[in-house]
């Protein structure tokens, strides 16, 4: 049984998760294809295509469409005209299913976790049903809400708030998670009130807000103007590295502060949120999902409490993860088998492209390339001269983290990686960039070494080892460390070991393949590009290097 899961045409990180019998068979996201980052408000048509030409399979044998939005008669006739449409050859239109949203994080969450049981903390910026965070509790095949909390108290609307009071975009949450690791905490966000049951948001006796999604980010804008004076006019200047138009803020301590600020409120309430899921549900697994699960800093923290034996982050945390969700909930609703969800293993679960197809597109260009015998220990050579690499392998990895597939990779060791790799790529120079390490060695190098495939959790780097991975241990002596484990990520992990052997490290500065305000590649043609395009000293592309 074919069951495509949807997620887009409303929101952001549109994305397809193609399913065949409880198995995952390709998921990605929507902006990869479009090269327009997250894709807002855009159908998943592109992602759609290649899930359904991976899987060499049309529309006619998907038995299922699976949405991750409630879907009503306007915006089913949009979906149903969508799979009607030139793109899929005006075959039949499957069955369409709907989840709701927060469900669709919970369960995309927990099921790649391998859990038996655990208390579910979902966390965004809203829903489509009226709920900004909900609890749910889990056990073996089920899965059930037991709290909710409505937009009005969005955790996520009151960071993006934050963000865009501190004069960046919205989406750049991260960075504002960033600079609060330069600033000392100011001001408890008294707003933001613990409960018993929770939390809430006593605002609306100061800025009434307008119940809706932007009227909650409006009313805590205009409480942090209230409080911290008016927020930093910024204005778009000509970045040569990034040929590209962007905002560059040179924030003053007193932003710093906000930030570090609002990152300490969110963490106080978030760690009485998780003690209440897991006292609620009786479990002693965590399990966190939503667009607020990004925030390693945060998930860092609960990690280091100690409040649960264990803490799971799926890598597609965020709404692109609902795709899998939702098609999870159909398999439930219409095919339950309690044995047949496997645990997320890998994110590489996007294209991918054979030596064949490098060797076409090379040749279509006139390029001429080395083609190598072991590209790990090439790549691992090129690394400990100093050289930084675009690391272009196997399958795109689904969610914002390059975990090794689409990389850019440079050694943590040498003094001013870090400014230099943030040069070529057109990053602001204060952003931390994190490490790729052997698993069966974090605990060489971090204070807390449970097993963190994903990217998603900062734990302290140990003091004797700060200035050895200088280049990706951040102010606060913190790291947000890719665990790579030599089954699951094999060429990845024999290229740290072959890096080992040069300079006593196995591990690598990794970071996202794409230039500022790009998507992360997915196509060798984009991978080609974006090597000419920046200072990138060589190409690993599949077997073949390139070298400027
Ligand atoms: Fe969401």
């Amino acid at each position: 049984m074919f069951v495509l899961g949807l997620n887009g045409g409303l929101g952001h990180d549109p994305s397809v998760c193609l399913m065949r019998d409880h198995e995952i068979l390709f998921m990605a996201e929507e902006e990869r294809y479009t090269r327009q980052k997250h894709a807002r408000h855009q159908a998943p048509i592109h992602a759609t295509a290649a899930a359904l030409q991976h899987a060499g399979i049309t529309m006619n044998d998907v038995d299922y469409i699976a949405a991750s939005w409630m879907l009503n008669p306007t915006n089913q006739g949009a979906l149903e005209g969508l799979l009607k449409s030139k793109s899929f050859l005006g075959l039949r239109v499957p069955k369409i299913v709907q989840s709701e949203h927060h469900l669709a994080h919970a369960m995309s969450a927990y099921f790649s976790s391998g859990y038996d049981d655990a208390a579910i903390l979902v966390v965004d910026g809203s829903d489509a049903e009226g709920f900004s965070t909900s609890i749910y509790k889990a056990s073996g095949y089920h899965v059930e809400k037991i709290q909710s909390f409505p937009v009005h108290d969005s955790l996520g609307h009151f960071y993006d708030a934050a963000t865009r009071y501190l004069g960046m975009k919205n989406g750049n949450e991260g960075k504002t998670m960033g600079l609060a690791c330069y600033g000392e905490v100011i001001d408890p966000i008294e707003p933001l009130e613990i409960t018993e049951d929770g939390y809430q948001v006593n605002l609306s006796n100061l800025f009434p807000d307008d119940n809706d999604d932007f009227g909650t980010i409006k009313m805590w804008f205009a409480w942090f103007e209230h409080q911290f004076g008016a927020s930093p006019y910024t204005r778009p200047e000509f970045n040569h590295n990034a040929s590209q138009f962007h905002y560059e803020i040179n924030f003053t301590q007193h932003q710093k502060n906000v930030a570090a600020s609002v990152q300490r409120a969110l963490e106080r309430v978030l760690l009485n949120l998780a003690k209440q899921a897991l006292h609620k549900s009786g479990s002693r697994n965590l399990v966190l999902s939503g667009g607020v699960a990004l925030n390693c800093s945060a998930n860092g923290f609960l990690l280091a409490q100690g409040i649960a034996d264990s803490i799971y982050l799926m890598p597609a945390s965020h709404d692109a993860g609902t795709a899998l969700g939702s098609a999870q909930y159909c398999y439930q609703l219409y095919h339950p088998n309690p044995q047949k969800f496997q645990p997320l293993r890998s994110a590489a679960l996007g294209s991918r492209f054979t030596n064949d197809d490098v060797a076409a597109t090379l040749k279509r260009y006139n390029i001429k390339a080395k083609r190598c015998d072991d590209i790990a220990a090439t790549t691992a050579k090129s690394l400990a001269e100093d050289k930084v690499v675009g690391w272009f392998q196997g399958a795109m990895e689904v969610g914002p983290r390059a975990l090794g597939q689409r990389s850019i990779l440079a050694n943590p060791s040498r003094q001013g990686m870090l400014d230099h790799v943030n040069h070529i790529k057109g990053r602001e120079t204060w952003r931390p960039l994190a490490p790729s390490m052997q698993r069966e060695h974090a605990a060489d190098y971090l204070e807390i070494a449970d097993f963190e495939p994903f990217m998603l959790n900062a734990r302290q780097v140990k003091q004797e080892m700060r200035n050895e991975i200088a280049a990706v241990t951040h102010v606060d002596n913190s790291c947000r460390p890719q665990m790579v484990d030599k089954q699951t990520h094999g060429r990845y992990w024999h290229m740290l070991e072959h890096l080992k052997g040069y300079t006593g490290h196995p591990v690598t500065m990794n970071t996202s393949f794409n230039l500022r305000g790009q998507p992360i590649v997915c196509t060798p043609t984009e991978a080609i590009q974006t090597f000419y395009s920046s200072g990138l000293d060589c190409l690993a592309l599949e077997d073949f290097l390139l070298e400027k």
